[in-house]
C-alpha cells in the first residue's frame, strides 16, 4: 500500500500478512500510519498504489461497506453506539439490509439465538448509555460479528477502558481467534497487551515497515528500538526531592453538575502546592472531567470557590495568562484545539495578543507567530506536514502533542492536566513525563488527573481517589498501596 496526503506521505510501500485464525499488533509511533493503513484495506481512503488480497483474491474494496460486506469490520477507541438505544437496537441499526419496518419478535428471536453462540454475554435489552466502557467496548466488538465480520481491525480499542476491563475483552477476542473463529490486528500502544495476547506483531516507521515477527522471537526492549529506529531508549523522569512549597491552587468546597443536570462534582476540597502534583485517580465518569472543565473555565461550578495564591480565581483567559496558569483537558481534538484552523494557528493561540506577537494594534506578526510555531513543532516532535496543516488532519497522538506544546511551553506555575498521554507513543508519554516533572521540579504546582495508576505512581507526591463526585481517599504517593488505592476508586 502506498498513500498519500498532498506531499505528504502516510504510508510508502507498506506490506503485511494476517494469517488465519491469529492475533497480529500493528505497532508504531504516533503518525506512523497504522490508523491509515487498515483505514486505507477498509476503504475509507483509497490508497494511491497497493492491493488487498482476501484468501488470495484481489479486490478492490471502495467503501466501509464493501468491507463489511467482505467480512472485514473495525472498532475504534471512541464508541460510535447511540447511548439513548438498546444494544439489541444498536446491533440492529448497524445492519445494511435493515427492513423499513422491524418485526421485533423474529428480531428479537434471531439476536437471542445470535448472542447465544457469543463468547461473552450482554444485556440485549440494556439501553448503552447505562453501559460502562468495557461493557459498551464489547456491544461494538458484538456489533462487528453480528455483521459477520471474520477479519476484526481494532484502532487503540483499549485506550477508554481500565486494565482489567482492557483484559477481559482482549482475552475473549483472544480465545475466538484460537478457535478459528476470528483474526484480529491490533493497533495499541501498550506493550503489556501486545505481549499478552498477540503472536504475530508488525512494526511501522515513518510510513514504513520497519520490521514484523512474533512476540516470541521479539521483546519490548527490541519493539521498542524498531518503533523509533534507535536503541536509547528514553529513561523515567527524574524526581528532585523538593520539598512542596507554598500554596498555589486551592478548591474550597466546589459543585459542579454534570450534562445530564447530575451532581458531579460533589463538595471537592483540594489544595496543590509548589512543587507538588497531586494525582486524582478515579475510574471514568466519577466526576473527575467536569472537575477539569470547571478548573478550565469550560464549566460552571454550582457552588464552591477557588484560590490560586491565596487570591479568588475565576477562570478566564485574562486571570490564566496573568497567573500562569495552563490546562490539557481530555480529548484535546474536541476541547483543547479549534480543529478547523491550522496547526499554527493553534499552538500560537495563548500568544497572539501579546506583545512580540503583534504589529500595532491588532494585527498579528506572522513572521513571529510561525517562528514560534516551527520552534514547538521541532521540540514537541508534532508530526506534520506543514505549520499550516489543518489540525484535524494530524494523528490521534499529534494532535495530544500539539495541544501539549502549547500548554507546556513558557513559564507555568499551575498545570491541570487530564490524562496527557492518553493515546501517546512510548516515546512520547516518557517525554511528556520527564516535562511534566520538570515543571514540578522547577517549581509548578500541578493537578494530574489521570486513569492511570502506573502515571500516578511514578509522578504525583501525593495521590488523591475521586469516587461518585467525591475525594474518599488521600494519601502521600510515598505511603500509597496500589490494591488500597485500587479498592478506593471501586468504591469499598
Ligand atoms: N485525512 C488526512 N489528511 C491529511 N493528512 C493525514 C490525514 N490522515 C492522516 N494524515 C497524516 O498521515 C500521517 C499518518 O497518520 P495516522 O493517523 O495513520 O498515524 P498513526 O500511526 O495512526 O498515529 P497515532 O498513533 O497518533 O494514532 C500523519 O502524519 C497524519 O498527519
Ligand atoms: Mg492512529
Amino acid at each position: 500500500m502506498t498513500k498519500r496526503f498532498g506531499s505528504l506521505l502516510a504510508l510508502d510501500d507498506v506490506s503485511l500478512i494476517l494469517d488465519p485464525g491469529t492475533f497480529h499488533a500493528l505497532l508504531g509511533e504516533n503518525g506512523a500510519g497504522k490508523s491509515t493503513l487498515v483505514k486505507c484495506v477498509m476503504g475509507y481512503h483509497n490508497a494511491e498504489r497497493g492491493e488487498v488480497l482476501l484468501d488470495g483474491v484481489a479486490q478492490s474494496i471502495r467503501t466501509p461497506r464493501h468491507a463489511h460486506a467482505l467480512g472485514i469490520g473495525m472498532v475504534y477507541q471512541h464508541f460510535t453506539l447511540v447511548p439513548q438505544m438498546t444494544v439489541a437496537e444498536n446491533l440492529l441499526l448497524a445492519r445494511p439490509d435493515l427492513p423499513l419496518l422491524i418485526d421485533w419478535a423474529s428480531e428479537s428471536a434471531r439476536l437471542r439465538e445470535f448472542i447465544k453462540d457469543m463468547p461473552f454475554k450482554l444485556d440485549l435489552a440494556a439501553p448503552v448509555s447505562s453501559l460502562a466502557a468495557g461493557e459498551r467496548q464489547k456491544v461494538e466488538i458484538l456489533k462487528q460479528l453480528y455483521l459477520g465480520c471474520r477479519i476484526l481491525f481494532l484502532d487503540e480499542p483499549t485506550s477508554v477502558l481500565t486494565p482489567s476491563e482492557a483484559d477481559e475483552v482482549l482475552s475473549l477476542l483472544h480465545r475466538m481467534t484460537l478457535a478459528g473463529q476470528i483474526s484480529v490486528l491490533i493497533i495499541t500502544h501498550k506493550f503489556r497487551e501486545v505481549m499478552a495476547f498477540a503472536a504475530d506483531v508488525t512494526v511501522l516507521r515513518r510510513a514504513r515497515v520497519a520490521g514484523s515477527g512474533t512476540t516470541r522471537d521479539l521483546g519490548p526492549k527490541q519493539l521498542a528500538g524498531m518503533m523509533v529506529g534507535s536503541v536509547e531508549l528514553p529513561g523515567p523522569a527524574e524526581r528532585v526531592a523538593n520539598p512542596r512549597g507554598s500554596e498555589r491552587l486551592r478548591m474550597q468546597a466546589l459543585c459542579a453538575l454534570n450534562d445530564k443536570g447530575h451532581q458531579a462534582v460533589d463538595d471537592v476540597s483540594l489544595t496543590v502546592h509548589s512543587g507538588e502534583i497531586v494525582g486524582v485517580a478515579g475510574v471514568s465518569g466519577n466526576g473527575q472531567a467536569e472537575l477539569v472543565e470547571v478548573l478550565a473555565g469550560q464549566r460552571v461550578a454550582t457552588a464552591g470557590r477557588l484560590f490560586v495564591h491565596g487570591e479568588a480565581y475565576t477562570p478566564t483567559r485574562t486571570q490564566m495568562l496573568r497567573h500562569k496558569i495552563a490546562c490539557l483537558p481530555e480529548e484535546p481534538l474536541r476541547n483543547a484545539c479549534v480543529p478547523g484552523m491550522s496547526v499554527a494557528d493553534n499552538l500560537i493561540m495563548k500568544k497572539f495578543d501579546q506583545p512580540g506577537y503583534t504589529i500595532g494594534r491588532g494585527f498579528l506578526n506572522r513572521r513571529a507567530a510561525s517562528s514560534f510555531a516551527m520552534e514547538l513543532i521541532r521540540r514537541y516532535r508534532i508530526h506534520t506536514s506543514s505549520p499550516d496543516t489543518l489540525a484535524r488532519t494530524l494523528s490521534g497522538g499529534n494532535v495530544q502533542r500539539m495541544a501539549l506544546a502549547r500548554e507546556l511551553s513558557g513559564d507555568i506555575e499551575v498545570l491541570i492536566a487530564a490524562n496527557p498521554c492518553f493515546g501517546l507513543d512510548f516515546a512520547a508519554t516518557a517525554s511528556i513525563r520527564a516535562e511534566l516533572m520538570q515543571a514540578r521540579n522547577q517549581g509548578a504546582a500541578i493537578l494530574l488527573v489521570s486513569e492511570d495508576l502506573d502515571e500516578l505512581f511514578e509522578l504525583a507526591d501525593t495521590i488523591v481517589v475521586m469516587f461518585n463526585g467525591k475525594i474518599v481517599y488521600k494519601t502521600l504517593r510515598a505511603d500509597a498501596d496500589l490494591s488500597v488505592v485500587g479498592s478506593h476508586m471501586a468504591g469499598h
